[in-house]
Formats: structure tokens, sequence, C-alpha cells
């Protein structure tokens, strides 16, 4: 188990730069989103808790998918992304979206009786996932649903057939998020903490992304290169020679049709609180 303090700055920073790459990739996987919210049964006027939101991108959605008549509180650690993320709603009139600072390591969630909870890509960089587990069941109505896409299986992300240098980043790159004290594949041991805690498990469902050159997830992945290898290097787990090689292998993938990226596989979690 990662034993790193709780005040551990954020892994993937909040730049602008971090900021415009989650802009991207929330378009890319909105589809994979509204989908996991549509199997959830969410529908309008209800109450969603957004745990680590970032600048808010899921959260507008949400926001427009429950309406006037229902609510979206979101909590993010960032004050930077928890500004962002208050100009975006008010800019798209969400009245009934909240944004608010929150640390899912310290602060206690809202017992509010939430019908849903959204969590994706957050669990996995929380050095302790305790309070977390302990709050979620307060926070949620009995019945109230929890949606997460974290990942599963991180070493499935490469570049195909040629990417040795891109496979050595994926590697690096968790080595990064357990030095933060995350766990990469964190939802391999979620389904059975939850279950513990009283929930029930409804769905378990891998949602694998394969990006050909020109895709959408193509271009994700081949941003994620570009911004995260930066930190990489400053945490001494990356080196100009490696990011060379690895621009390289992308430049060559880009004249070869039958090139392709596969992306680190998110596990669908699906779960219900259970009634008293
Ligand atoms: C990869 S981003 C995902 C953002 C958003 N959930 C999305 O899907 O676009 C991870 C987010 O988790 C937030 N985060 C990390 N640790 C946190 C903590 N202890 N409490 C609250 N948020 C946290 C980060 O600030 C960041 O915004």
């Amino acid at each position: 188990m990662p034993q790193q303090p709780t005040d551990q700055p954020y892994v993937l920073g909040t730049h602008g730069e971090e900021l415009e790459r989650l802009r991207f990739q929330h378009e890319l996987w909105r589809p994979l989103a509204e989908a996991a919210w549509d199997r959830a049964g969410l529908t309008a006027g209800e109450r969603v808790l957004d745990l680590g939101a970032g600048p808010g991108f899921a959260a507008l959605d949400l926001a427009r998918r429950v309406g006037p008549t229902g609510q979206v509180l979101a909590l993010e650690h960032s004050p930077a992304y928890v500004a962002a993320g208050r100009l975006l709603a008010v800019e798209a009139g969400l009245t009934h979206l909240e944004l608010r600072q929150h640390d899912l390591l310290r602060d206690p969630l809202p017992h509010e009786g939430f019908d849903l909870a959204w969590m994706r890509w957050v669990a996995m960089f929380l050095a302790d996932l305790e309070p977390l587990l302990t709050q979620l069941p307060l926070a949620l109505r009995p019945g109230g649903r929890l949606v997460l896409h974290e990942y599963v299986q991180w070493d499935s992300f490469g570049l195909h057939p040629h990417g040795a240098a891109i496979h050595r980043f994926g590697q690096a790159v968790q080595r990064s998020f357990r030095q933060a004290g995350g766990d990469p594949d964190v939802n391999r041991r979620l389904p059975s903490l939850l279950a513990a805690r009283g929930f029930r498990i409804d769905a378990l469902e891998p949602l694998p992304v394969l990006g050909r050159e020109g895709s959408l997830a193509a271009q994700w992945m081949q941003r994620f290169v570009m911004v995260y290898a930066h930190q990489l290097q400053a945490q001494g787990l990356w080196s100009a020679a490696d990011q060379a090689e690895a621009l390289a292998e992308i430049e060559a993938a880009a004249e070869d049709p039958g090139s392709f990226w596969m992306g680190p596989t998110v596990l669908e979690l699906r779960a219900t609180r259970w009634a008293p």
C-alpha cells in the first residue's frame, strides 16, 4: 500500500496546459460518461456529487442533464480548478452547479442524501482511500448510486507495432503515480472495498480505447506524452533522450496506416448503496 504523506502536491499539476488537456480528454470520454450515466438511470431533478471534478467539464454536462430542478455539487482540491469551473458554470448559466474546494483525504463529504456520486480518474491519485470509503455511504441516500471510471489496467497503454519508448513512458508514468502515493490500477481494489462497505456492485465493465492515427484517441495519448514528459523529467523518471525516442516513434507511426495506440483500460464500476 502507498505510504506517502497525504499533503503531497497533485502529481499531474494544475497548470493551464493540463487544464486544456483535461478539456480535450473530456471531449473524447464524454460519450462514455454519458452512457454510464444512462446505465445508472440518471434523470432530471436528481442531486449529484462529482468527486475530484477538476475544472468541472463533466460536472457541466451533469448539470445540463439533471436540469434546474436538480443539483450538482462538484468537489475539487485545486483552487485554480474550482475558480475555472465556477467561471464555466456562470458562462453556461448553470446556477444549480456549485464548485467547492474540498480535500477528499481530509474533509468530510456533505451528508445530504445525494442520488448519485460520480468520480473519474481521482481515486487513483489518493494516497489513502479510507476517508472516501467511510464518507461515501454517508453522502448518498439509501438506494443512491455510485458511478466510477478509474483505471484497471494501465499496462495496456502503448503504441503499436513500434513503440518501445512509449512503452517505457507508460512504465515511468505508473512509477510517478505510485511515488506520489497513488495506485494507477486502483479499480482492481475498489469493487471489493465498496462491497465491504455495504454497496451492491451492479456492474463492472472494461472500457478499452484504441486510436488510429488522426483519431481523437490517438491525439489524446500523444498529448499526454507531450504534457506529462516535463513532470516525468523533473522527477528524474524520463530523459530528453527518452523523449526524443518517443517523438520519433510518434512521427514514424504517422506514416504507417496500420499503427495504433491503445489506452490504459478504464473499468466502469456501478454500485448502489443498500437501503438499511
Ligand atoms: C485527472 S483529473 C480528473 C478530473 C475530472 N474528474 C475529470 O474527469 O475530468 C484528477 C483530479 O483529481 C483532483 N484531486 C486529486 N487529489 C484530490 C483530493 N485529495 N481531493 C480532491 N480532489 C483531488 C485533482 O486536483 C484533479 O482535478
